[in-house]
């Protein structure tokens, strides 16, 4: 049976970047606590792209890195928390501005490890011989649902979005998958959508319900809590994908984590006694970028030439639902790729 792969990898972000000494021009922050808790030191905002129009670049990227043309493409997945519409999906947008006239279309949603499922779900597909080629993407235009007053929470995310093209072929490329959800953690993270009532204003007296819709829109979290959470998901995940695949931390070549937060990045570190360097980060540029972060540093790491054929790299993520998930890839691309 043929072998699933990833074929190309291609990311944008928007150019404008805000620091944190900007970010402390504006709410109550500064730079040395912003990075003593997270690492991050500055991060993307877009201007009036929507996550449709970065997604669609990050697709074209991944596509001029690969020969696949974009009717070859029959499968797209978007994963976002911050679509540009309810319906339709972030991915039927996409397909029309990349011209993949051929694709299935759909947005999935599983917060910061929405690349993962993506990845997991598009996996399935080819390997049972349901589709051939599946643009997977990561998007999110977080900005626009941070409440920019909010410093515990605003500071702490980014926009950007990351791709990938998944294919078939003979070397073994996608090892092991494994995802994770508690929806007893849901209110952990969370952005409401539109109140059930906000509309219904001739019912609205009659069904009093959601009578405070201030703020409902915006990102809410328990940071030490999901801090907890995410140590204990990041450990699970990769001990499970290791025991699974019969492989050990020392066959791994790279780990390229959800890029939430630098100390939950430093204490996996200490408790698997790993090197550093073992562990890729770029969230000291872009913050948190949900469920591009994964995309958008595995993307970067092709581009610096990091990855060889037949090293063994992990990804793994954790967010809002909770979910979690992760995945080991033996890397097929062919060292290196340049745009
Ligand atoms: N700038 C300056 N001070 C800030 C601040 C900011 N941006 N945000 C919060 N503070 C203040 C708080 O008001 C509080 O002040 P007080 O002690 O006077 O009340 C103090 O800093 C400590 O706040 P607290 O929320 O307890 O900080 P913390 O040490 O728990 O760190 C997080 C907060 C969010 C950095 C941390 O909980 C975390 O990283 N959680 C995980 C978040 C995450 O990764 N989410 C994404 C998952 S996908």
């Amino acid at each position: 049976m043929k072998e699933v792969q990833i074929l190309a990898t291609g990311s944008y972000v928007p150019d404008r970047i805000v620091t944190n000494d900007e970010l402390a021009t504006v709410i109550d922050t500064n730079d040395e606590w912003i990075k003593t808790r997270t690492g991050i030191g500055e991060r993307r905002i877009t201007t009036g792209e929507n996550t449709s129009s970065i997604a669609a670049k990050a697709a074209l990227k991944a596509l001029e890195n690969s020969s696949i043309k974009p009717l070859d493409i029959d499968l797209i997945i978007v994963a976002t928390t911050t679509p540009d519409c309810y319906t339709p999906s972030t991915a039927c947008i996409v397909q029309d501005i990349i011209g993949a006239a051929n694709a299935t279309c759909f947005d999935i949603s599983a917060a910061c490890s929405g690349f993962i499922y993506a990845l997991n779900i598009a996996y399935q597909f080819i390997k049972n011989g349901t589709k051939k080629n599946a643009l997977i993407i990561g998007a999110e235009t977080l900005s626009k649902i941070l409440d920019w007053n909010d410093r515990s929470i605003c500071v702490l995310f980014g926009d950007g979005a990351g791709a990938a093209i998944l294919g078939c072929g003979e070397e073994k490329g996608l090892i092991q998958i494994y995802t994770g959800s508690d929806g007893k953690g849901a209110n952990l993270l969370k952005c409401n959508a539109v109140p059930i009532d906000i509309n219904n204003k001739k019912l609205k007296e009659k069904i009093p319900q959601n009578a405070d819709n201030e703020g409902y829109h915006y990102l809410s979290m328990e940071g030490r809590e999901i801090f907890k959470f995410a140590v204990k998901a990041m450990g699970e995940t990769i001990k499970t994908l290791l025991s699974s695949s019969g492989l050990t931390i020392d066959d791994i070549k790279y780990i390229v984590p959800h890029q939430a937060n630098l100390r939950i990045i430093d204490y996996m570190i200490k408790k698997l006694k790993v090197d550093k360097k073992k562990f890729y980060t770029n969230l000291q540029y872009y913050g948190n970028t949900s469920a591009a972060s994964i995309p958008i540093a595995l993307d970067q790491m092709n581009r610096e030439g990091l990855l060889e054929k037949g090293d063994k790299i992990l990804l793994v993520g954790f967010g809002g639902g909770l979910t979690w998930g992760g995945t080991i890839i033996e890397w097929t691309i062919d060292k290196q790729i340049s745009s």
